[in-house]
């Protein structure tokens, strides 16, 4: 198979690399799935340059892609062959993620990808849509609640945006740095935008809200907007964070225990094993009814795997950057 790989920690042009390998057989319980596209995201560019130990002493990166099953291991049902499929936890704690034409994964890890939704699209549900479902749906969900997604623009707040619509929230607020981000995050269904270089977002978020706070906050840097989380959040509020662009964060301690707030930190690839499944179907729902917006940004052949990093690093593009497998 073609596959890109590294075999130490480093800038992409340094360490990655195109080329040949052997095709995988799936083993028990997995399947091989011909991948037609392999989704980037901050956490692979994180894990090439070293923010976490090599999982083996050569790693094909990304977790998330979409393909066919062309294969199956012992015990997987034969009727899964030729079904189109999205991958989750691709790369985490394996060797072998989607930078390639081909992945052998435990069969649970290749979900159904319904005839309607396209590769690209397939490419951005592991960890994006996931991420944001889980921030939105985790302790009580956002039913009848004002949400406030920070990075309404992002690969993650964007799918944020639209599934607290989708559960109910009773308005959503969202935070952008542009005018395309704003038009953006606006057609993801956000009922306020706040850019937040040009405005004061405390302000803006207590007139909103005529002063409460907003129920919940969807979180992408919380080492950046710590600060801000007592001012904005209402009294015994939520914070659900999946981000933070620093490795060490503090927090106002009197100002959070008098709002009264709770923070739930997680990652999408440790989701417990009630939840991934909760999420899948949900997700799948969604995708079954057309309810989703996906946001691809970029699509770049396997052979670019060095720009597309480059540009998920820069935080260059709006919306998922995809490579194509098929090249
Ligand atoms: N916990 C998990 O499981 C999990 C899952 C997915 C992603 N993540 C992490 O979450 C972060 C975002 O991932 P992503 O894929 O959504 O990336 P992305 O597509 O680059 O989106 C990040 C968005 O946040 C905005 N932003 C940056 N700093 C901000 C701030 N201080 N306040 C408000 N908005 C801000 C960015 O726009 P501007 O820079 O223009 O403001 C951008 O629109 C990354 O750190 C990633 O590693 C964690």
């Amino acid at each position: 198979m073609r596959a890109a790989w590294y075999e130490r920690n480093g800038p992409a042009r340094e360490v990655l690399v195109v080329g040949e390998m052997p095709t995988p057989t799936p083993a028990a319980g997995e399947v091989l799935v011909r991948l037609a596209t392999s989704g980037v995201n901050p956490s692979d560019w994180k894990t090439r340059s070293g923010t976490r130990p090599m999982a083996a002493p050569r790693v094909i990166p990304h977790s998330d892609g979409a393909g066919v099953i062309d294969a199956v291991g012992p015990g997987v049902d034969h009727g899964r062959i030729g079904q189109r499929v999205w991958i989750w936890n691709g790369q985490w704690k394996r060797a072998f993620g989607t930078a390639a034409t081909h992945i052998a994964v435990p069969t649970e890890q290749a979900v159904r990808l319904p005839d309607t939704t396209s590769f690209e699209a397939g490419a951005c549900l592991g960890i994006p849509a996931l991420t944001a479902w889980r921030a939105v749906q985790t302790d009580g969900g956002v039913a009848g609640q004002t949400v406030l997604v920070a990075g309404g623009a992002g690969a993650v707040g964007h799918y944020a945006i639209q599934m607290a619509k989708l559960l109910g929230a009773a308005r959503v607020i969202a935070t952008v740095s542009s005018a395309a981000k704003t038009a953006h995050a606006r057609a993801a269904g956000a009922d306020e935008v706040i850019d937040y270089r040009a405005e004061n977002v405390v302000e803006r978020v207590r007139d909103l809200t005529s002063g409460r706070g907003v129920d919940r906050v969807v979180e992408v840097d919380l080492a950046a907007n710590a600060a801000l989380l007592p001012q904005i959040v209402a009294r015994d509020g939520f914070c659900a964070c999946y981000g933070s662009g620093k490795a060490e964060m503090s927090l106002p301690f009197g100002p959070m225990i008098l709002s009264g707030a709770a923070i739930r930190f997680f990652i999408v690839y440790e989701l417990p094993p009630a939840a991934r499944e909760a999420g899948v179907a949900q997700v799948n729902a969604w995708l079954e009814a057309g309810a989703l917006q996906h946001a691809i940004g970029r699509v770049l052949p396997l052979a670019d795997i060095v720009a597309a990093h480059e540009a998920v690093e820069a935080g260059a593009v709006m919306g998922n950057v995809v490579l194509d497998c098929t090249g």
